[in-house]
């Protein structure tokens, strides 16, 4: 694709697109869900079989999304005059009479939106190969759909996405900020992000910039850095893929986006990193990620998968494309041996979030939660933010959060069970043990009695001293309402 596109090329494409229904839900309906599903998995037959019509809706999904070559006429009548251009800036191939795609056009269903997001192909359709450039431009994955469903979703002022890729986080950001900064290193990226913010239309406006992480934004700040940066863990030593390649050592670019970020945050401003950590061996997770983070900001970590060394090794080589190849067993050797050198245990995957909160004492937290959430994940972790702000005391009215359940383990018929489990239905699903006291006054946390007053009528209940009852008692109710379990109120 060539640099200076007349701005036409993005608007007419959009209005073939417009005109074919070539939006997510439709693409849906025409696959049905095994077929739809086997397109998940990269198998493109059972969609072949359901796309034989020759509309314009079949043919593109057929050209893009399945990357089969399809008949010019029915591609000339799902992009009306269009094919010579699109050939020309390299979104497709034409020959005599036929027509292969290039690029990936694929509609994208965004925060009740129906998008499209143009970037390099898919590889390994079907089994195909792996292979990819080294400036490939990744299109929708899964982890550009974790962090979109990370990311809070307020509106703000400015805000931004380091390493935009094909620009799709810069898509979503337009939705709720005034304006938006995108930045990217690799120019084929720079260029398909600028294309996708036009031929969607976004009238917010985005402002693509070449250059390394924060470079291109100096001196500047914003309400909102959401970053899906290249994290993998390598020697850094091979050669480099920069979709998922920083070019540093271990975890550093991990290391330098926390460090650096708070430096560009308004007051109350997030930055929400997906990432991966290296779990050194004999050492806490928590502490090395902690010691990054300034003491100014809140943090919130979510440590939601742990890899060993040779898991995560196969599962990027393959990503590569270089399971089965002649250096697999060569390159794997290398990277393990270089991981065990490093004293690397494991590889943490998961959430960073800072916020430059302001408070006096501000609230950190270093989860591990490997369990089922609910997604988008993102109101979960607002409300975190905002249960640090609340004071809680003896005076304090709160409600229990109407979606906690109580869970009790005992024998069969005894009376009294074993153990109590607290548990969310919501969000982050967070579970906690209690005992009688604690059980007993989540359940009467109704906002009508005061904290104190519960805490007193237990102890009578119950023959417990009471002011030894609210000693032992109160910071559990923090650490309640902390977790989300209590609120002060609807
Ligand atoms: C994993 S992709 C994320 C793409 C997209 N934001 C998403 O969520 O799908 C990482 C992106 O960071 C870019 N990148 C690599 N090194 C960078 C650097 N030093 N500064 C800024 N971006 C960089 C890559 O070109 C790539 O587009």
């Amino acid at each position: 694709m060539t640099d200076d596109l007349p701005v036409s090329l993005p608007h007419r494409l959009r209005a073939a697109l417009v005109a074919a229904d070539f939006t997510y839900d439709r693409v849906a309906d025409l696959l049905g869900p095994a077929a739809h599903d086997a397109l998940a998995r990269n198998e493109t037959t059972p969609a072949l079989r359901r796309t034989t019509g020759g509309s314009p809706l079949e043919t593109l999904t057929r050209l893009f999304l399945l990357q089969s070559v399809v008949d010019l006429d029915a591609a000339e009548r799902a992009l009306p005059g269009l094919v010579d251009r699109l050939a020309v800036e390299g979104f497709v191939e034409r020959s005599v009479g036929e027509v292969a795609a290039r690029l990936d056009v694929r509609p994208y269903a965004a925060d009740g939106d129906s998008l499209w997001v143009v970037s390099d192909l898919t590889p390994g359709l079907d089994g195909g190969p792996n292979l990819v450039g080294p400036d490939h431009v990744l299109g929708i994955s899964s982890a550009s759909t974790s962090l979109a469903q990370l990311t809070i979703r307020e509106p703000v002022g400015r805000s931004l996405d380091l390493g935009t890729g094909c620009g799709v986080q810069a898509l979503h950001l337009a939705g709720h900020s005034t304006a938006v900064v995108a930045t990217d290193v690799n120019e084929r990226a720079l260029r398909l992000a600028r294309f996708n913010v036009t031929l969607n239309d976004v009238r917010t406006p985005v402002d693509v910039r070449a250059g390394s992480f924060f470079e291109p934004v100096a001196g500047e700040r914003f309400d909102l850095i959401s970053t899906n940066p290249p994290f993998v863990i390598s020697p850094a030593t091979g050669e480099r893929l920069v979709y998922r390649d920083s070019g540093l050592p271990g975890d550093r670019v991990v290391e330098h986006i926390v460090r650096t970020a708070p430096d560009h945050l308004t007051e109350g401003g997030w930055c929400q990193v997906l990432a991966n950590w290296v779990i050194p061996t004999g050492q806490d997770w928590q502490d090395r990620l902690a010691s990054w983070a300034d003491p100014e900001c809140d943090l919130y970590v979510v440590q939601r998968e742990v890899v060993d060394p040779a898991s995560y090794v196969e599962l990027w080589l393959k990503d590569a494309g270089q399971h089965g190849g002649p250096d697999y067993a060569t390159r794997y050797d290398t990277w393990v041996s270089w991981f065990e050198q490093q004293g690397i245990e494991a590889v943490g995957f998961g959430w960073i979030n800072l916020r430059r909160s302001g408070a006096a004492q501000p609230r950190r937290e270093l989860l591990e939660w490997p369990y089922d959430v609910e997604q988008p994940i993102a109101p979960a972790l607002h409300a975190w933010a905002s249960a640090g702000d609340v004071t809680v005391g003896l005076d304090s009215r709160l409600v229990v959060r109407t979606d906690i359940q109580q869970e009790t383990v005992g024998a069969p018929g005894a009376a009294d069970p074993e153990a109590v489990v607290l548990r969310q239905q919501r969000g982050l699903r967070r579970a906690r043990q209690a005992d009688t006291v604690e059980a007993a006054l989540v359940g009467a946390c109704d906002g009508e009695l005061s904290v104190g007053q519960i805490l007193g009528a237990l102890a009578d209940l119950l023959d417990l001293d009471p002011a030894q009852t609210e000693t032992t008692y109160l910071p559990a109710v923090r650490e309640l309402v902390a977790e989300g379990f209590l609120t002060t109120g609807p």
